[in-house]
């Protein structure tokens, strides 16, 4: 299987299994659990179906959306994620340079293998930095000063991994950040040498958002479970996140609100957007879907604050339904981490320009010409 064999998301997830040693893999495919709530977070875009309506003058059609401040060329955001050195040497870079081409948000993880400085620097299209409030208070402020002076355009606090989710393929496979060459990992890395080859003779592994503060993760190989339960602030709480979000002055997220309670408290607190997530079922397994939970937040936050629905996103039809729902817009991780894994930027490239083929090939199927035309009229539930 090649990268011109891929035509759908699930192509490239193939492709990067083949590609990958199995323990990097199920780190990026696996989830918590039974991962039932993964499974849920795609199957809940079939439970309600499209209406279409035609003869609409659709030869023209304009996808963009304004999230955060800024126009995004997509309704759809590259969500922030770890570790992507790991899964192709290019990581982050990869990442951001497709983004800027298609002109997307793209966002950074605080656990990035690329500096904060060399993202803000890189790319001129939106950026959010993905922020993991550490107990080491040092460390939250440093990445808060680096933020601003590398011109993040948005902070976006993750709320729902105040302990790691149960990962049992990662507990299994024992992968650690950095990836650890043990004796029973050792097959599986050298029956990849491509990968395995990169992974040893380029850039040295680094997290170099933290690694002024911590070794753990960075230098000293820690499993991602071990490293959250060490090193996350657990008593994380409201007043924290409303002081981090005056600290940090410019706009906010909160990523991983899943309860329309929760979504009024990220109104009061004065955060931007939120993002309904479960992390893409990799914390608590057994909650529900973001798409599923969308209606109620709408209902509740709709026009105070940005919505934005995070998870299980494979298909351009899902961030139609999305929208159609009342989101401001769509985000997904494993849709390009996939495609980086499987070919680089080459392979993001491909997998963006086959998600806004979809979502263009959708919008002029329903008949609506702006995104802001679909609404719940357009959508039944089964
Ligand atoms: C993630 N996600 C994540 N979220 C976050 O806030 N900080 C992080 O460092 C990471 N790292 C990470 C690594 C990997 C391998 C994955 C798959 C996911 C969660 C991510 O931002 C997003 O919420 C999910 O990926 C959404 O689900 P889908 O789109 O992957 O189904
Ligand atoms: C994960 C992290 C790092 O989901 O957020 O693995």
């Amino acid at each position: 299987m090649r990268l011109s064999d891929c035509h759908n998301i699930d192509d490239f997830r193939s492709l990067a299994k083949h590609r990958l040693p199995w323990p990097v893999f199920d780190y990026i495919d696996g989830a918590a659990d039974d991962e039932i709530t993964k499974a849920r977070n795609t199957a809940s875009y079939a439970d309600c179906d499209l209406v279409p309506q035609v003869l609409a003058g659709v030869a023209e059609i304009d996808p963009s959306v304004t999230i955060m401040g800024r126009t995004s060329a997509l309704p759809l955001i590259l969500s922030p994620t770890a570790l992507q050195r790991v899964f192709h040497w290019q990581g982050e870079r990869a990442v951001a340079r497709a983004a800027e081409k298609f002109g997307l948000w793209f966002g950074i993880s605080s656990l990035a293998t690329v500096s904060i400085e060399e993202i803000g620097a890189a790319i001129a299209t939106p950026k959010l930095f993905q922020f993991y409030y550490h107990k080491d208070r040092g460390l939250n402020r440093s990445m808060v000063e680096r933020c601003k002076a590398a011109k993040f355009d948005a902070l976006a606090l993750t709320v729902d991994t105040i302990v790691s989710g149960k990962r049992e393929r990662c507990a299994r496979s024992g992968f650690t950040s950095p990836p650890r060459f043990t004796l029973s990992s050792a097959l599986s890395y050298a029956i990849k040498p491509r990968w395995a080859l990169d992974y040893l003779l380029r850039e040295k592994f680094a997290l170099p958002n933290l690694d002024t503060h911590v070794k753990q993760g960075s230098g000293e190989a820690v499993s991602i479970a071990g490293y959250f339960n060490a090193m996350l602030e657990r008593g994380m709480d409201w007043k924290m996140a409303e002081q981090l979000r005056e600290d940090w002055g410019g706009t906010f997220c909160l990523k991983g609100i899943m309860s329309a309670a929760d979504a009024r408290r990220a109104v009061e607190i004065g955060a931007d957007a939120i993002m309904i997530s479960n992390h893409g079922g990799r914390q608590l397994d057994g909650s529900r879907s973001p798409f599923d939970q969308l209606s109620e937040i709408v209902d509740a936050v709709g026009g105070q604050i940005e919505i934005i629905c995070d998870g299980g996103v494979r298909r351009g039809t899902h961030v139609l339904k999305a929208l159609s729902v009342g989101a401001n817009c769509a985000s997904g991780g494993r849709l390009y981490l996939y495609a980086l894994a499987a070919a680089g930027q080459e392979g993001v490239e491909r997998a963006i320009a086959i998600l806004k083929d979809e979502i263009e090939r959708g919008m002029r199927l329903m008949g609506v010409t702006r995104v802001g035309q679909l609404g719940r009229d357009r959508l039944r539930w089964r």
